[in-house]
Protein backbone atom coordinates (compact mmCIF):
# COMPACT_ATOMS: atom_id res chain seq x y z
CA UNK A 1 0.00 0.00 0.00
CA UNK A 2 1.15 3.71 -0.80
CA UNK A 3 0.01 5.24 2.58
CA UNK A 4 1.87 4.79 5.70
CA UNK A 5 -0.30 2.92 8.24
CA UNK A 6 -0.17 2.43 12.01
CA UNK A 7 2.78 -0.12 11.59
CA UNK A 8 5.29 2.96 10.15
CA UNK A 9 5.18 5.48 12.97
CA UNK A 10 5.93 5.06 16.70
CA UNK A 11 2.58 5.30 18.26
CA UNK A 12 3.95 4.04 21.94
CA UNK A 13 2.83 5.96 24.77
CA UNK A 14 0.97 8.59 22.34
CA UNK A 15 -2.88 9.90 22.61
CA UNK A 16 -3.72 7.92 19.26
CA UNK A 17 -6.93 10.04 17.93
CA UNK A 18 -8.73 7.10 15.87
CA UNK A 19 -11.65 7.35 13.14
CA UNK A 20 -13.78 4.06 12.82
CA UNK A 21 -17.17 3.42 11.27
CA UNK A 22 -19.38 2.00 14.05
CA UNK A 23 -22.35 3.54 12.12
CA UNK A 24 -23.76 -0.07 13.03
CA UNK A 25 -27.36 -1.87 11.93
CA UNK A 26 -29.58 -1.26 14.70
CA UNK A 27 -33.25 -2.62 15.72
CA UNK A 28 -35.47 0.46 14.92
CA UNK A 29 -37.60 -0.01 17.79
CA UNK A 30 -35.46 -1.03 20.52
CA UNK A 31 -32.13 0.45 19.37
CA UNK A 32 -30.72 -2.62 20.02
CA UNK A 33 -27.31 -3.35 17.64
CA UNK A 34 -28.71 -6.20 15.24
CA UNK A 35 -25.33 -6.85 12.91
CA UNK A 36 -21.51 -5.33 14.97
CA UNK A 37 -19.24 -6.99 11.97
CA UNK A 38 -18.08 -3.62 11.94
CA UNK A 39 -17.25 -2.76 15.52
CA UNK A 40 -15.45 -6.47 15.26
CA UNK A 41 -13.36 -5.41 11.60
CA UNK A 42 -11.89 -2.67 13.86
CA UNK A 43 -10.66 -4.87 16.55
CA UNK A 44 -7.22 -5.90 15.11
CA UNK A 45 -5.96 -1.88 14.73
CA UNK A 46 -7.80 -1.45 18.28
CA UNK A 47 -5.62 -4.39 19.62
CA UNK A 48 -2.44 -3.42 18.13
CA UNK A 49 -2.68 0.07 19.39
CA UNK A 50 -3.20 -1.32 23.28
CA UNK A 51 -0.90 -3.48 23.01
CA UNK A 52 1.31 -0.80 21.77
CA UNK A 53 0.38 1.48 25.64
CA UNK A 54 -1.57 3.70 23.27
CA UNK A 55 -3.87 6.65 24.79
CA UNK A 56 -6.91 5.32 22.17
CA UNK A 57 -9.28 8.06 21.95
CA UNK A 58 -12.39 7.05 19.02
CA UNK A 59 -14.40 9.25 16.95
CA UNK A 60 -17.34 7.67 14.72
CA UNK A 61 -20.52 8.64 13.51
CA UNK A 62 -24.04 7.17 14.13
CA UNK A 63 -26.71 7.41 11.64
CA UNK A 64 -27.67 10.62 10.57
CA UNK A 65 -28.87 13.00 13.46
CA UNK A 66 -30.06 16.86 12.61
CA UNK A 67 -26.98 18.89 13.01
CA UNK A 68 -26.38 20.64 16.04
CA UNK A 69 -28.56 18.40 18.25
CA UNK A 70 -27.53 15.76 20.54
CA UNK A 71 -30.18 13.28 19.73
CA UNK A 72 -30.27 10.56 22.45
CA UNK A 73 -31.21 8.10 19.66
CA UNK A 74 -28.74 8.67 18.06
CA UNK A 75 -25.52 8.57 21.12
CA UNK A 76 -23.28 6.22 21.18
CA UNK A 77 -23.54 4.20 24.51
CA UNK A 78 -25.08 1.22 23.44
CA UNK A 79 -21.56 1.02 20.39
CA UNK A 80 -19.20 1.82 23.71
CA UNK A 81 -20.46 -1.38 25.63
CA UNK A 82 -20.61 -3.65 22.27
CA UNK A 83 -16.91 -2.74 22.12
CA UNK A 84 -15.93 -3.02 25.80
CA UNK A 85 -17.28 -6.24 25.10
CA UNK A 86 -15.66 -7.49 22.35
CA UNK A 87 -11.90 -6.11 23.48
CA UNK A 88 -12.80 -7.66 27.29
CA UNK A 89 -11.26 -4.29 28.78
CA UNK A 90 -13.55 -0.74 29.40
CA UNK A 91 -14.50 1.61 27.72
CA UNK A 92 -14.74 5.00 28.92
CA UNK A 93 -17.33 6.95 27.22
CA UNK A 94 -17.99 11.16 26.36
CA UNK A 95 -21.28 12.81 26.09
CA UNK A 96 -19.54 15.38 23.99
CA UNK A 97 -16.98 14.82 21.26
CA UNK A 98 -14.82 17.87 21.95
CA UNK A 99 -14.74 20.55 24.77
CA UNK A 100 -13.04 21.29 27.97
CA UNK A 101 -14.93 17.80 29.72
CA UNK A 102 -13.60 15.56 27.08
CA UNK A 103 -10.05 17.23 26.88
CA UNK A 104 -9.91 16.16 30.69
CA UNK A 105 -11.16 12.90 30.13
CA UNK A 106 -8.32 12.57 27.78
CA UNK A 107 -6.06 14.23 29.81
CA UNK A 108 -6.74 11.67 32.58
CA UNK A 109 -6.23 8.58 29.88
CA UNK A 110 -3.27 5.85 31.07
CA UNK A 111 -1.87 4.46 28.33
CA UNK A 112 -4.00 0.80 27.35
CA UNK A 113 -7.05 2.98 28.39
CA UNK A 114 -9.68 3.57 25.68
CA UNK A 115 -11.99 6.55 25.23
CA UNK A 116 -15.15 6.91 22.85
CA UNK A 117 -16.31 10.26 21.95
CA UNK A 118 -19.90 10.95 21.41
CA UNK A 119 -21.24 11.45 18.07
CA UNK A 120 -19.72 13.63 15.37
CA UNK A 121 -22.07 14.27 13.84
CA UNK A 122 -23.78 16.13 16.73
CA UNK A 123 -22.06 19.00 15.82
CA UNK A 124 -22.62 21.33 12.59
CA UNK A 125 -18.92 21.20 11.84
CA UNK A 126 -18.76 17.93 10.79
CA UNK A 127 -20.16 17.00 7.64
CA UNK A 128 -19.03 21.12 6.80
CA UNK A 129 -15.29 19.94 7.45
CA UNK A 130 -15.06 22.91 9.72
CA UNK A 131 -11.37 23.62 10.14
CA UNK A 132 -12.81 24.62 13.91
CA UNK A 133 -14.48 21.72 14.51
CA UNK A 134 -11.37 19.89 12.89
CA UNK A 135 -8.88 21.52 15.42
CA UNK A 136 -11.21 21.30 18.72
CA UNK A 137 -10.88 17.20 17.69
CA UNK A 138 -7.09 17.56 16.44
CA UNK A 139 -6.47 18.90 19.87
CA UNK A 140 -7.46 15.47 21.58
CA UNK A 141 -4.27 13.59 20.03
CA UNK A 142 -0.84 13.00 18.92
CA UNK A 143 -1.44 10.89 15.88
CA UNK A 144 -4.41 10.89 13.68
CA UNK A 145 -5.68 6.72 12.65
CA UNK A 146 -8.01 6.36 9.63
CA UNK A 147 -9.31 3.00 10.00
CA UNK A 148 -13.34 4.28 9.04
CA UNK A 149 -12.91 2.63 4.93
CA UNK A 150 -16.74 2.66 5.00
CA UNK A 151 -17.15 6.72 5.63
CA UNK A 152 -13.75 7.65 3.83
CA UNK A 153 -15.74 8.67 1.03
CA UNK A 154 -16.71 11.75 3.13
CA UNK A 155 -14.38 14.67 3.61
CA UNK A 156 -15.61 15.28 7.36
CA UNK A 157 -13.56 16.75 10.06
CA UNK A 158 -12.96 13.17 11.82
CA UNK A 159 -12.73 11.45 8.71
CA UNK A 160 -10.34 14.30 6.29
CA UNK A 161 -9.82 17.10 8.18
CA UNK A 162 -8.21 16.37 11.11
CA UNK A 163 -5.65 14.32 9.21
CA UNK A 164 -4.46 18.03 7.87
CA UNK A 165 -3.53 18.49 11.28
CA UNK A 166 -1.88 15.32 12.91
CA UNK A 167 0.35 12.98 11.33
CA UNK A 168 -2.28 10.71 9.56
CA UNK A 169 -1.69 6.61 9.04
CA UNK A 170 -4.27 3.88 8.09
CA UNK A 171 -5.57 1.49 10.54
CA UNK A 172 -5.09 -2.54 9.66
CA UNK A 173 -8.74 -2.97 8.32
CA UNK A 174 -8.10 0.61 5.87
CA UNK A 175 -5.22 -0.99 4.11
CA UNK A 176 -6.85 -4.56 4.21
CA UNK A 177 -9.81 -2.55 2.63
CA UNK A 178 -7.46 -0.71 0.19
CA UNK A 179 -5.30 -4.06 -0.74
CA UNK A 180 -8.11 -6.16 -1.38
CA UNK A 181 -10.26 -3.94 -3.59
CA UNK A 182 -7.17 -1.97 -5.09
CA UNK A 183 -6.00 -5.32 -5.70
CA UNK A 184 -8.74 -6.82 -7.43
CA UNK A 185 -9.66 -3.92 -9.57
CA UNK A 186 -5.61 -3.01 -10.89
CA UNK A 187 -4.05 -6.55 -10.82
CA UNK A 188 -6.69 -8.88 -11.32
CA UNK A 189 -6.16 -12.43 -12.65
CA UNK A 190 -7.73 -13.06 -15.55
CA UNK A 191 -10.62 -14.19 -16.62
CA UNK A 192 -12.07 -10.94 -14.25
CA UNK A 193 -15.58 -11.15 -13.73
CA UNK A 194 -17.76 -8.12 -12.45
CA UNK A 195 -20.99 -8.80 -11.40
CA UNK A 196 -23.17 -5.75 -10.90
CA UNK A 197 -26.43 -5.41 -9.20
CA UNK A 198 -28.96 -2.26 -8.30
CA UNK A 199 -32.30 -0.66 -8.71
CA UNK A 200 -30.96 1.88 -10.97
CA UNK A 201 -28.70 2.80 -13.86
CA UNK A 202 -28.38 6.02 -12.44
CA UNK A 203 -26.48 4.72 -9.34
CA UNK A 204 -24.11 2.25 -11.17
CA UNK A 205 -23.41 3.97 -14.30
CA UNK A 206 -19.99 5.12 -12.34
CA UNK A 207 -18.88 1.49 -11.59
CA UNK A 208 -20.18 -0.02 -14.82
CA UNK A 209 -18.08 2.36 -16.95
CA UNK A 210 -14.96 1.64 -14.73
CA UNK A 211 -14.87 -2.03 -14.73
CA UNK A 212 -15.72 -2.07 -17.86
CA UNK A 213 -12.38 -0.94 -18.81
CA UNK A 214 -10.87 -3.81 -16.59
CA UNK A 215 -13.10 -6.81 -16.54
CA UNK A 216 -13.54 -9.90 -19.51
CA UNK A 217 -16.93 -10.15 -18.53
CA UNK A 218 -19.97 -7.98 -16.88
CA UNK A 219 -23.07 -9.37 -15.87
CA UNK A 220 -25.61 -6.66 -15.34
CA UNK A 221 -29.06 -8.10 -13.22
CA UNK A 222 -31.06 -6.20 -10.76
CA UNK A 223 -33.82 -3.22 -11.94
CA UNK A 224 -31.39 -1.69 -13.81
CA UNK A 225 -31.13 -4.67 -16.43
CA UNK A 226 -34.45 -3.65 -17.41
CA UNK A 227 -33.24 -0.58 -19.04
CA UNK A 228 -30.78 -2.24 -20.91
CA UNK A 229 -33.28 -4.91 -21.72
CA UNK A 230 -35.60 -1.91 -23.75
CA UNK A 231 -32.49 -0.25 -25.28
CA UNK A 232 -32.13 -3.91 -26.83
CA UNK A 233 -35.67 -3.27 -27.78
CA UNK A 234 -38.04 -5.31 -25.48
CA UNK A 235 -41.55 -5.02 -24.25
CA UNK A 236 -41.09 -4.70 -20.64
CA UNK A 237 -44.65 -4.17 -19.36
CA UNK A 238 -44.72 -2.21 -15.88
CA UNK A 239 -41.40 -3.15 -15.41
CA UNK A 240 -39.25 -0.18 -13.70
CA UNK A 241 -37.25 1.32 -16.62
CA UNK A 242 -35.40 4.46 -16.59
CA UNK A 243 -35.64 5.75 -20.22
CA UNK A 244 -33.66 8.99 -19.80
CA UNK A 245 -31.11 6.04 -19.02
CA UNK A 246 -31.63 4.24 -22.34
CA UNK A 247 -28.87 5.76 -24.42
CA UNK A 248 -26.76 5.30 -22.00
CA UNK A 249 -27.00 1.84 -21.96
CA UNK A 250 -26.89 1.82 -25.33
CA UNK A 251 -23.44 3.29 -25.15
CA UNK A 252 -21.94 1.04 -22.58
CA UNK A 253 -23.42 -2.07 -24.40
CA UNK A 254 -21.58 -0.71 -27.61
CA UNK A 255 -18.39 0.48 -25.33
CA UNK A 256 -18.34 -3.10 -24.58
CA UNK A 257 -18.59 -4.91 -28.36
CA UNK A 258 -16.18 -2.49 -29.11
CA UNK A 259 -13.87 -3.23 -26.26
CA UNK A 260 -13.98 -7.31 -27.27
CA UNK A 261 -15.89 -7.48 -23.76
CA UNK A 262 -18.97 -9.51 -22.42
CA UNK A 263 -21.70 -8.04 -21.50
CA UNK A 264 -24.36 -10.60 -19.90
CA UNK A 265 -28.09 -9.52 -19.69
CA UNK A 266 -30.76 -11.61 -18.84
CA UNK A 267 -32.58 -13.93 -20.89
CA UNK A 268 -35.37 -14.72 -18.84
CA UNK A 269 -36.90 -13.07 -15.38
CA UNK A 270 -39.39 -13.71 -12.39
CA UNK A 271 -42.35 -11.47 -13.30
CA UNK A 272 -45.29 -10.54 -10.67
CA UNK A 273 -48.13 -8.26 -10.61
CA UNK A 274 -46.44 -5.78 -8.20
CA UNK A 275 -43.84 -6.69 -5.60
CA UNK A 276 -46.70 -7.33 -3.10
CA UNK A 277 -47.83 -9.64 -5.10
CA UNK A 278 -45.49 -12.54 -4.79
CA UNK A 279 -48.38 -15.17 -5.28
CA UNK A 280 -48.32 -14.23 -9.27
CA UNK A 281 -44.26 -14.62 -9.83
CA UNK A 282 -43.47 -17.05 -13.19
CA UNK A 283 -40.80 -17.33 -15.05
CA UNK A 284 -40.71 -16.22 -18.68
CA UNK A 285 -38.34 -15.17 -21.21
CA UNK A 286 -37.47 -11.95 -21.64
CA UNK A 287 -39.43 -11.31 -25.23
CA UNK A 288 -42.57 -12.51 -23.69
CA UNK A 289 -43.41 -10.40 -20.66
CA UNK A 290 -47.05 -9.26 -20.81
CA UNK A 291 -47.87 -5.68 -20.73
CA UNK A 292 -49.12 -5.72 -17.24
CA UNK A 293 -46.34 -7.33 -15.41
CA UNK A 294 -43.37 -6.30 -13.79
CA UNK A 295 -39.77 -8.16 -13.58
CA UNK A 296 -38.47 -8.53 -10.54
CA UNK A 297 -35.71 -10.80 -10.44
CA UNK A 298 -33.80 -12.48 -12.99
CA UNK A 299 -34.81 -16.30 -14.35
CA UNK A 300 -33.61 -19.85 -13.74
CA UNK A 301 -32.11 -19.72 -17.49
CA UNK A 302 -30.12 -16.19 -16.54
CA UNK A 303 -28.89 -18.12 -13.40
CA UNK A 304 -27.55 -20.65 -15.56
CA UNK A 305 -25.73 -18.49 -17.56
CA UNK A 306 -24.02 -16.00 -14.83
CA UNK A 307 -23.22 -19.11 -12.89
CA UNK A 308 -21.70 -20.49 -15.49
CA UNK A 309 -19.41 -16.98 -16.18
CA UNK A 310 -18.50 -16.89 -12.21
CA UNK A 311 -17.52 -20.68 -12.71
CA UNK A 312 -14.54 -19.91 -14.72
CA UNK A 313 -12.86 -16.52 -13.11
CA UNK A 314 -10.31 -16.07 -11.44
CA UNK A 315 -11.49 -12.54 -10.40
CA UNK A 316 -15.00 -11.72 -9.27
CA UNK A 317 -16.67 -8.57 -7.85
CA UNK A 318 -20.26 -8.22 -7.17
CA UNK A 319 -22.00 -5.21 -5.91
CA UNK A 320 -25.74 -5.06 -5.68
CA UNK A 321 -28.61 -7.58 -5.53
CA UNK A 322 -29.84 -9.14 -8.76
CA UNK A 323 -34.03 -8.30 -7.95
CA UNK A 324 -35.74 -7.61 -5.67
CA UNK A 325 -34.01 -10.18 -2.82
CA UNK A 326 -35.98 -8.35 0.56
CA UNK A 327 -39.34 -10.55 -0.79
CA UNK A 328 -38.70 -14.05 -1.04
CA UNK A 329 -40.45 -14.88 -4.19
CA UNK A 330 -37.86 -12.56 -5.78
CA UNK A 331 -34.62 -13.33 -3.74
CA UNK A 332 -33.39 -16.73 -5.76
CA UNK A 333 -31.12 -15.26 -8.51
CA UNK A 334 -29.53 -12.85 -5.59
CA UNK A 335 -29.16 -16.01 -3.61
CA UNK A 336 -28.01 -18.23 -6.64
CA UNK A 337 -25.66 -15.58 -7.51
CA UNK A 338 -24.62 -15.71 -3.80
CA UNK A 339 -23.78 -19.43 -3.99
CA UNK A 340 -21.65 -19.06 -7.30
CA UNK A 341 -19.32 -16.27 -6.16
CA UNK A 342 -19.01 -18.20 -3.11
CA UNK A 343 -18.51 -21.56 -4.81
CA UNK A 344 -15.74 -19.98 -6.93
CA UNK A 345 -12.38 -19.95 -6.70
CA UNK A 346 -11.76 -17.08 -7.66
CA UNK A 347 -10.69 -13.93 -5.46
CA UNK A 348 -13.80 -12.65 -4.74
CA UNK A 349 -14.80 -8.98 -3.85
CA UNK A 350 -18.13 -8.55 -2.33
CA UNK A 351 -19.10 -4.95 -1.70
CA UNK A 352 -22.63 -2.86 -1.20
CA UNK A 353 -24.91 -3.20 1.39
CA UNK A 354 -27.50 -5.74 -0.08
CA UNK A 355 -24.98 -8.24 -1.54
CA UNK A 356 -23.26 -8.58 1.72
CA UNK A 357 -26.44 -8.94 3.68
CA UNK A 358 -27.28 -11.67 0.72
CA UNK A 359 -24.25 -13.36 1.49
CA UNK A 360 -24.09 -13.02 5.34
CA UNK A 361 -27.85 -14.28 5.09
CA UNK A 362 -26.83 -17.33 3.28
CA UNK A 363 -23.72 -17.90 5.68
CA UNK A 364 -21.48 -17.90 2.72
CA UNK A 365 -19.22 -15.06 4.66
CA UNK A 366 -16.33 -17.39 5.25
CA UNK A 367 -16.44 -18.45 1.45
CA UNK A 368 -15.36 -14.85 0.01
CA UNK A 369 -11.81 -13.75 -0.02
CA UNK A 370 -12.85 -10.03 1.25
CA UNK A 371 -16.56 -8.80 2.14
CA UNK A 372 -15.89 -5.00 2.16
CA UNK A 373 -17.17 -2.96 4.98
CA UNK A 374 -17.79 -0.21 2.95
CA UNK A 375 -21.60 0.84 1.31
CA UNK A 376 -21.19 3.65 -0.78
CA UNK A 377 -17.16 3.80 0.14
CA UNK A 378 -16.83 0.68 -1.68
CA UNK A 379 -18.75 1.70 -4.74
CA UNK A 380 -16.63 5.00 -4.79
CA UNK A 381 -13.72 3.21 -4.55
CA UNK A 382 -14.50 0.89 -7.56
CA UNK A 383 -15.49 3.46 -9.66
CA UNK A 384 -12.17 5.13 -9.52
CA UNK A 385 -12.81 7.93 -7.53
CA UNK A 386 -9.98 9.70 -5.20
CA UNK A 387 -11.45 8.98 -1.57
CA UNK A 388 -10.77 11.37 0.92
CA UNK A 389 -10.32 9.98 3.82
CA UNK A 390 -7.44 7.75 2.28
CA UNK A 391 -5.99 11.10 0.06
CA UNK A 392 -5.10 12.49 3.49
CA UNK A 393 -2.74 10.20 4.37
CA UNK A 394 0.35 10.04 4.90
CA UNK A 395 2.51 8.74 1.80
CA UNK A 396 5.10 5.62 2.45
C1 LIG B 1 -22.19 3.99 5.55
O1 LIG B 1 -22.91 3.31 6.31
O2 LIG B 1 -22.20 3.84 4.31
C2 LIG B 1 -21.18 4.90 6.16
O3 LIG B 1 -21.13 4.76 7.53
C3 LIG B 1 -21.40 6.32 5.74
O4 LIG B 1 -22.60 6.84 6.26
P1 LIG B 1 -23.26 8.12 5.61
O5 LIG B 1 -23.80 7.68 4.27
O6 LIG B 1 -24.32 8.59 6.56
O7 LIG B 1 -22.16 9.15 5.42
Amino acid sequence: MAKQSIKDIDVKGKRVLIRVDFNVPRNKATGEITNDTRIQAALPTLNYLLEQDAKVIIMTHLGRPKAGEFEDEFRLDAVAKRLEELLGRPVKKANEAVGPEVEAMVAALQPGEVLMLENVRFYAGETKNNEEFSAQLAKLGDVYVNDAFGTAHRAHCSTEGVGHLLPAVAGFLMEKEIEALGGALNHAEHPFVAIIGGAKVADKIGIIQHLLEKVDTLIIGGGMANTFLQAQGYALGKSLVEEEKIELAKEVMAKATAGGKKLLLPVDVIVADGIDLPETAASVGIDAIAADKMALDIGPETIKLYQAAVADAKTVIWNGPMGVFEVDAFAEGTNQVAQAVAASDANSVVGGGDSVAAIEKAGLSEKISHISTGGGASLEFLEGKVLPGIAVLLEK
